[in-house]
């Protein structure tokens, strides 16, 4: 498949649904001797946690070759451009902004504002100070007061160029992968502190909501989950339950509060040493309204019973994007249908959908037919969950561009612009031009 369609008749097709292409600021930015260091640097410095032994220390230079890149945005057509900050590259340790920091951001929201694209800015999408990792990170209150203040400076600095604020991307990651599972920074594990890590979390969010609320009332302001859909292996009453323990542990553990102002139940069946430490008045923070949700999605999982742990995660099963992760595009409607029904939302944003595939560069071109299916089978699920009463305003291709995949380093290319890390030339690959294709010929 070449080309990107949706039924004549689709929300998808009108002028107001905004289609965009998101990044990250640590993945693609560079820059590392500009900024404070994060702890991203300090895990891609500690051996054997990034599967290339790679860093953030140039990744696509967007740093230095950010007019290309927004050159790069418009021509893709898009309506909107999702963005992260880097917080140790606009705050000083001593609190203050970082007047050169906010600078490099403000041209560039300039540049986007100047060709009519919309900015999506994430003001946390991973890159913690390593200051602040040095007295506790997540699992110290102290941080929560510290994003407060963060949001509240550079709301004001970026005065009305920001069409909507997402807090944080992702908090699910930063909490069990950062502070449980440690395969993410600062690489802590333990049952005992996920769940904390995630309060705080959200805890920052809340009140990072009553600064934009106040500072920035007219742009739209919310969060971005991941939500990774999960399935019983059989109709078994025992793998349903396994399969349900695991979607309230990893999905709904970071909506339900949002919404319903409570953790889910299966708070009791943690050990008390693993709960997080809510204050009074925490849950009323963190559930306050929003303008939009971000839902990210790439996957789902399948779970079954197990005899010691409350659930067992099976291997994803074919067909699989280069990264492991199952192509299932029905959880993808399933999700936001569910959601839907489950909580009284605000209109939803798709921040994130992509696929990881081994793209190869041959005679300048990369002939991605695989990511092409990928999108137009997750586009036809959105468009299916729209035509089930789900309010979704718009949908964010990940990535602009290839870029520092995490954990996995430069390994899995995410773009539908390709990177040639050793020349910084980018190439827009098939997905790129027929996803531009789609948008131009609305
Ligand atoms: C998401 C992250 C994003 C990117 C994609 C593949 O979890 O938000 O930065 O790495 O996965």
């Amino acid at each position: 498949m070449s080309t990107l369609s949706l039924p004549h008749h689709s929300k998808m097709l009108s002028d107001d649904f905004l289609y965009g292409v998101a990044t990250a600021s640590f993945q693609i930015e560079g820059g590392a001797d500009s900024r404070l260091p994060c702890i991203w640097d300090t895990f891609c410095n500690t051996q054997g946690k990034v599967a290339d032994g790679s860093n953030g220390e140039i990744a696509c230079d967007h740093f230095n070759n950010w007019k290309q890149d927004v050159e790069l945005i418009n021509y893709l057509g898009v309506d909107a451009y999702r963005l992260s900050i880097s917080w140790p590259r606009v705050i000083k340790e001593s609190g203050e902004l970082n007047p050169e920091g906010v600078n490099y951001y403000l041209a560039i929201l300039d540049q986007l504002k100047a060709k009519k694209i919309k900015a999506f800015v994430t003001l946390y999408h991973w890159d913690l100070p390593q200051y602040l990792e040095d007295e506790g990170g997540w699992l110290n209150r102290e941080t929560v007061y510290k994003f407060r203040d963060y949001a509240d400076l550079i709301s004001k600095a970026f005065g009305d160029r920001v069409y909507a604020y997402a807090t944080l991307n992702e908090p699910f990651c930063s909490a069990f992968l950062g502070y449980e599972a440690g395969i993410h920074a600062p690489g802590i594990i333990g049952k005992e502190f996920g769940k904390k890590a995630a309060h705080h979390l959200l805890l920052a969010h809340g009140l990072a909501m009553q600064v934009l609320e106040k500072n920035s009332p007219d742009t739209l302001n919310g969060i971005v989950l991941n939500f990774t859909p999960c399935y019983p292996e059989t109709d078994s009453s025992e793998d349903k339950k396994a399969s349900d323990f695991a979607d309230d542990y990893f999905n709904q553990w970071y909506i339900k509060p949002l919404f319903d102002g409570e953790y889910p139940e299966i708070m009791t069946q943690l050990p008390t040493e693993n709960h997080p430490e809510i204050h009074d008045g925490d849950m009323a923070i963190i559930s306050h309204s929003m303008d939009f949700l971000g839902v990210n999605f790439y996957t789902r999982a399948i779970y079954k019973a197990d005899k010691e742990e409350h659930f067992f995660q099976i291997d994803p099963p074919a067909p699989r994007t280069d990264i492991g992760w199952e192509i299932y595009p029905k959880a993808f409607t399933e999700l936001l249908v569910s959601l839907n029904e489950k909580y009284s939302l605000p209109p939803i944003y798709i921040t994130e959908n992509g696929a990881a595939i081994d793209d190869k560069l041959v005679d300048s071109t990369v002939n991605d037919t695989d990511r092409i299916d990928y999108y137009q089978n997750h586009l036809n699920a959105v468009h299916d969950a729209i035509e089930q009463g789900v309010t979704v305003n718009g949908y964010f291709a990940w990535s602009l561009m290839d870029n520092f995949e995490w954990a996995e380093g430069y390994l899995k290319r995410f773009g539908i612009v390709y990177v040639d890390y050793d020349s910084q030339v980018r190439t827009i690959k098939a997905s790129g031009l027929a996803y531009k294709a789609l948008i131009t010929n609305r």
